[in-house]
């Protein structure tokens, strides 16, 4: 039976031995941060929500005063939230592997605050806004937050939203050729934090693993990716990736003293 720590220094190994590492997380890697999972049941009063309902065209037609507000209350949450430790370390890890992709399907910016460069979002970002009709692009203004209806667009008179992939909505363009592009073509896949039930984000470990790399997944529990996985850490992302960066920089030392 291999323990934890001989998983996690395996990984490390991996993680400093290869050219090209993905990284790809889900909402998982932001928990700790205060900024709910999807999965989670959502709390407050939100708990009588199906967050999947909500974020769709038909959840907007339905309620644009409740989708409005949903967003807005995550959004408040998410500009007083802070990257967690996990973020950190992702952040660092950019700056040791010679080519490092991070590929998020979450709609927060904790990633870059934590100093990650070049992000690619699936998903979309919570803090841009778009008109649902015509797609021009705003900024929230004062009185929007406070406002029980999203704002109308001043071209078309459709109705503002976030600027997120609702379901049943196409991924960006550019942005799903790059990340597809980079799991064919890395070494290792890091996969934090993700449930893997949404496609077609979850589908990028199998493109990585078809394409010949190894999976490494760090996740509270067992998820629909870990049969992919060729190695699965089990814990919070805010206490693993630390360990595994640590980890990563002791691989380095000894390596410098071959
Ligand atoms: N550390 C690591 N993993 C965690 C932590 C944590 N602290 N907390 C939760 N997790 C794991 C859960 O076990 C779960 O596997 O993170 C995953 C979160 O799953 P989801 O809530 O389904 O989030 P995600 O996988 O990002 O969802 C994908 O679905 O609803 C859509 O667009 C939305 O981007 C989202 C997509």
């Amino acid at each position: 039976m291999i323990n934890q720590h001989e998983l996690l220094t395996t990984a490390a190994r991996l993680l400093v031995d290869v050219h090209c590492v993905v990284v790809f997380t889900g909402a998982g890697v932001s928990a700790e941060s205060g900024v709910g999972t999807f999965r989670d049941a959502l709390t407050g009063l939100w708990s009588r929500f199906d967050p999947q309902q909500l974020a769709s065209q038909e959840g907007f037609a339905a309620d644009p005063g409740l989708v409005w507000r949903w967003y807005i209350e995550r959004l408040t949450t998410i500009e007083n939230a802070r990257p967690n430790r996990g973020h950190e370390a992702l952040a660092a890890m950019e700056k040791i592997i010679p080519e490092f992709v991070l590929v998020t399907q979450n709609v927060d910016d904790l990633h870059e605050r934590a100093g990650n460069r070049h992000v690619l979002h699936l998903h979309g970002h919570i803090g841009r806004f778009r008109c649902n009709g015509c797609g021009a692009a705003y900024s929230l203004r004062a009185g929007d937050r406070e406002a029980l209806m999203p704002p109308c667009c001043t071209i078309c008179t459709g109705y503002v939203r976030p600027a997120v992939v609702w379901f049943g909505e196409m991924l960006p363009e550019q942005e799903l050729f790059e990340a597809w592009g980079a799991a064919e073509r890395c070494d290792v896949m890091l996969v934090v934090g993700a449930s893997g039930v949404v496609y077609p984000a979850a589908q990028l470990p199998a493109v990585a693993q078809r394409h010949g790399a190894c999976i490494i997944e760090v996740n509270l529990e067992e998820s629909a990716l870990s049969e992919l996985a060729d190695i699965t850490l089990i814990g919070p992302s805010g206490e693993i990736l630390p360990r595994l960066l640590d980890a990563m920089y002791a691989c380095e030392a000894k390596s410098a003293f071959r």
